[in-house]
């Protein structure tokens, strides 16, 4: 767009001061395209240096000033310890702020909303002033599709209130025997790692990841994947897992291509595979819709108890019942591919990452870990198989999985742009404006949570008062409209899994590569284990190596 503003201007100049001998000279291309270079030039000089410096209404507002020209604090952000410790230090430095304005790459001005009052007006009041920011919206939409994730406006409330049903608490009843019979085959992993031993290690974010992609597998596309009993996963996952993992080459075009649309002209390898891995995956789904289709007419589609227990399935009665009403089509195949690959990526890393850090956290806490159990055992004392009310009502289990979330929350970055000027706590926000919202920023602020807030302690939820017990000073979901769909599906899946996991594994200690134990104990907790950044997760850097053993039963 710049580049076409300037070829204007420059064919206005020439126009205006050559006269017309002058513009059939051959030297009129060098000076044409010497004007575009030098406009361009001084743009660029103006939006990088001038405007942000020197005219912008936010350059005023708190926060660092020390930024590079070019990378402005990205390159401090991707140097720092965590995903998270840059901006944690600004809060501290301006803890009273509602917005801490830092410069981006190549000048750009960011606020990071700083106060609960800001989250609240940018996720509730204001919530449809603000969209993804178009290049999120590419980089990520690649991967996920368009689905709830990537809609805005009405188009996105049409679609939360079409696929309410889903998430409701009845439907969460009916998925809970499905946590369990996941649950139970992870156990049952564990015993064959185990086997004779007193105790053996286990990969705690893959052993996870795989155990919620199965139960993603029934839920949301109503199939047996099946990858927990394979080491070597295949099909679904081992395509899944392709697109989001790509080499240094192929995240470097995936980057690229989100400001520049380079992915059709690329030659290299690492592109042909992602394109070639995307392809495949989108038409395995669409086999899966096809096949689904095809059952549900010929009533061959196999029920538990005459009930549908997953999305696709929902999606399809539902799209075929309004079909019937109204003649329309409330989704095309396309948009019911992109709902899939939402749910499978927004439903599967994030509460695998949960477990994980909830496995962590018990290893390194003893007195939480035997809390924990004991709780769980009385319970299982008078019911084997404990339904979602009797779940729900663990007071222990309820503060533990709120902790583990306020303390790692795995979703740790929403960004927003917004559509319009708007003021928001006395700040004047032009359109086009990027906000980071940035979770660990709310969950450790001591003005919201007091001085202890990064210490790990479940018990803190049954003493909340001041800003600590609104809803927006918990946000592993985020709040408002946009929130977490599967908020209650996860959190549901994480009880399910530790009721199931807790009374049966006695989980030792976090042990570096090479089997040495590297933290147990209270006071090493957060100092063991590296956090990965830049991710777009908050997860650890490397393996999360956890030692386990049975509980010894006492008679
Ligand atoms: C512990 C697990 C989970 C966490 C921490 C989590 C967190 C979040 C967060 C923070 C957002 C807001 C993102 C944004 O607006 O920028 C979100 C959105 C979303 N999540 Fe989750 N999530 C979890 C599990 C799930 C599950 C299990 C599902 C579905 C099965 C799911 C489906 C979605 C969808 C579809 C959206 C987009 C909602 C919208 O924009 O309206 N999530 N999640």
């Amino acid at each position: 767009m710049d580049v076409l503003i300037c070829s204007g201007l420059a064919v206005l100049e020439l126009l205006t001061f050559q006269s017309s001998w002058e513009l059939d000279s051959p030297s009129i291309f060098k000076r044409f395209f010497g004007l575009i270079f030098i406009q361009y030039a001084c743009l660029k000089f103006h939006r990088i240096v001038i405007y942000p410096n020197f005219f912008s209404t936010l350059r005023h507002l708190p926060g660092p000033k020390d930024h590079n020209l070019l990378l402005g604090q990205e390159a401090k952000k991707f140097k720092a310890d965590g995903p998270a410790a840059v901006q944690l230090q600004w809060m501290r430095t301006w803890p009273d702020a509602p917005f801490i304005r830092y410069i981006s790459f190549a000048g750009k001005e960011v606020l990071l909303a700083n106060s609960l009052a800001a989250h609240k007006a940018v996720l509730q009041t204001h919530v449809y002033d603000f969209v993804k920011p178009p290049f999120f919206a590419r980089l990520v939409g690649e991967i996920t599709g368009v689905g709830l994730l990537f809609s805005e406006g009405e188009a996105h409330k049409r679609e939360r209130r079409l696929l309410a049903g889903p998430f409701s608490v009845p439907s969460m009843r009916k998925l809970l025997p499905v946590f369990r019979t996941k649950a139970r085959a992870l156990s049952h992993v564990f015993e064959e790692l185990l086997a004779e031993k007193q105790y053996a290690t286990l990969e705690a974010i893959e052993t996870f990841s795989k155990s919620t992609m199965d139960t993603i597998g029934v839920t949301v596309l109503g199939i047996e994947l099946d990858t927990i009993s394979s080491m070597y996963p295949l099909g679904f996952l081992e395509l899944y897992n392709r697109v989001l993992h790509q080499g240094f080459l192929g995240q470097l075009i995936w980057v690229i291509n989100a400001f520049l649309p380079i992915r059709s002209i690329i030659p290299l390898e690492a592109n042909r595979k992602f394109i070639q891995t995307t392809a495949d995956l989108r038409k395995m789904l669409r086999e899966i819709i096809q096949q689904r289709t095809t059952d549900l007419a010929n009533e061959t589609f196999k029920r538990e108890n005459g009930e549908s227990r997953d999305l696709l399935t929902y999606m399809l009665e539902e799209a075929e019942l309004r079909r019937q009403e109204t003649g329309k089509e409330i989704w095309s195949i396309n948009d019911i591919i992109g709902h899939l690959l939402n749910f499978t990526s927004a439903g599967h890393e994030s509460t695998a990452t949960t477990l994980a850090w909830s496995l962590y956290v018990l290893a390194t806490h003893p007195a939480i870990q035997d809390r924990l159990r004991l709780e769980i055992t009385s319970l299982l004392e008078t019911d084997q198989e404990p339904d979602y009310d009797s779940i729900s009502a663990l007071p222990y289990l309820h503060n533990f999985v709120r902790e583990v979330l306020r303390v790692y929350p795995p979703s740790y970055m929403a960004q927003r742009e917004a559509t319009r000027d708007l003021v928001i706590e006395g700040v004047s926000i032009p359109k086009g404006t990027q906000i980071d919202l940035n979770i660990p920023l709310v969950h450790q602020h001591p003005l919201i949570w007091g001085p202890d807030a990064p210490q790990f302690d479940p018990d803190r939820w049954d003493r909340l008062s001041g800003d600590a017990a609104t809803p927006f000073a918990f946000e592993a979901f985020l709040q408002g409209p946009r929130t977490c769909p599967g908020r209650n599906f996860a959190l549901v899946e994480v009880k399910t899994f530790l009721v199931e996991l807790v009374p049966r594994w006695h989980f030792h200690g976090i042990e570096r590569r090479g089997g040495e134990l590297l933290a147990s104990g209270e006071e090493r907790l957060g100092k063991g284990v590296k956090l990965a950044n830049p991710s777009l997760t908050y997860r650890p850097a490397d393996e999360l190596l956890v030692r386990f053993g049975r509980v010894k039963k006492l008679h």
